[in-house]
């Protein structure tokens, strides 16, 4: 396959924001993950978004604008809050939901009065907007379901020639999806934990954010029960249940097994793959859905993700993490069947009939 993945100098920008107004689709990076960009005021373009990743029409997309004067193009009454977050976290991996402007095409909002805005911090991104001189809709350049793209070939893996220009800007230095804050509302809601801390906008807000504990999917679909997900069975458990894992029975020796952990005193050589993830959180942010993607790549039966520290600094991560993988069963026996029961768990359109059967 020819592979459309351009290095990011000043002509392939040029080229890149020539191709958003014919209404075509380019993958850009930002900071956060890849995106896959359309002009978010062509509903035509718009749509071929949602055909690319395979996406429901409803699920709504985040619009990247080029700075906070844009806002009144996109949103109507907007609140003194979201001025106040975006003088202190933009460009950055926040995003905002507000009123939507009645120009904004409802293909966009997948039919919602709100409008999901961030300015993301990256030379490439920006440089393109200034160049574009609209908005660019943009959600993770990955299939529905799927591992958010953090490097320019794993965009390419994922879309291929649906994709019309990948601007290859490098491997993205945040690696999880911004944080998602609804000031829509009457009370600001956390819609999406990310790098930035709940207490770092709690402190500009000064007030406390609510966490709705169950919202509509179509609010925000990123808060689905399945997402980010490998399409190898994955499990998430402590230190204590791997070596559970390891120790209980014959199961390593039939299966591929591989690992993504702190490491520790368990033999490591009865994994067929073993990552050893940094104990820091940005540095672990950074490199988790390539490793998570090079498991996914590894033909491994099984992968073992142990799970990092359960304390607010690690909620960004930590919700990625539930979303892509199965808890570990108290039960787990090694038993394939459990396998089994993980693949059903996993996104069913796009695992489709997996290894498993
Ligand atoms: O870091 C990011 O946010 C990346 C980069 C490319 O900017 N984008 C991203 O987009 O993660 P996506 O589409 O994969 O996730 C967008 C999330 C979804 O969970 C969606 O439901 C939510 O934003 N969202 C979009 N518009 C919304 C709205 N009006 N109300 C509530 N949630 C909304
Ligand atoms: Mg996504």
């Amino acid at each position: 396959m020819k592979s459309n993945i351009q290095p990011a100098n000043q002509d392939a920008i040029q080229q890149a924001a020539k191709l958003l107004r014919q209404g075509k689709l380019v993958a850009i990076p930002t900071e956060t993950v890849y995106g896959l960009g359309a002009d978010a005021k062509n509903p035509e373009a718009v749509k071929r978004i949602f055909a690319a990743k395979g996406r429901p029409a409803d699920h709504p997309l985040i619009v990247h604008i080029p700075d906070k004067a844009a806002l009144t193009d996109w949103a109507v009454d907007i609140p003194e809050t979201a001025y106040k977050l975006a003088e202190r976290f933009w460009p950055g991996p926040l995003t905002l939901v507000l009123k939507k402007h009645p120009d904004v095409p409802m293909e966009v909002t997948g039919g919602q009065e709100t409008i999901a805005l961030r300015v993301p911090n990256h030379p490439v991104a920006l440089t393109l907007l200034q160049a574009f001189g609209g908005g660019i809709a943009a959600p993770s350049a990955n299939r529905y379901c799927r591992i958010s793209p953090t490097q320019a070939s794993h965009v390419a893996e994922e879309l291929g020639d649906k994709v019309d220009m990948i601007l290859d800007g490098g491997a993205c230095k945040v690696g999880l999806e911004s944080m998602i804050v609804n000031l829509s509302g009457d009370k600001p809601q956390l819609l999406r934990p990310g790098q930035i801390s709940r207490l770092q906008i709690e402190d500009v807000l000064k007030t406390e954010l609510d966490i709705p504990l169950s919202i509509e999917r179509i609010l925000a679909p990123g808060m689905q029960e399945v997402h980010y997900a490998p399409t190898t069975a994955t499990v998430l458990c402590t230190q204590a249940e791997l070596e559970v894992i390891l120790q209980g029975n014959a199961f390593q020796h039939q299966h591929k097994m591989g690992v993504l952990w702190f490491g520790n005193a368990v033999a490591s050589e009865m994994f067929e793959q073993n990552i050893v993830m940094p104990e820091t959180i940005n540095e672990y942010a950074q490199l988790l859905y390539s490793k998570l993607r090079k498991l996914d790549h590894a033909g491994l039966d099984l992968i073992l993700v142990e799970q990092p520290p359960q304390t607010e600094e690690w909620r960004g991560i930590n919700d990625r993490l539930t979303k892509a993988t199965k808890p570990f069963d108290a039960d787990f026996k090694g038993s394939f069947f459990e396998v089994n029961d993980i693949k059903h768990h996993c996104c069913p359109e796009i695992i489709g009939i997996a290894r498993f059967n």
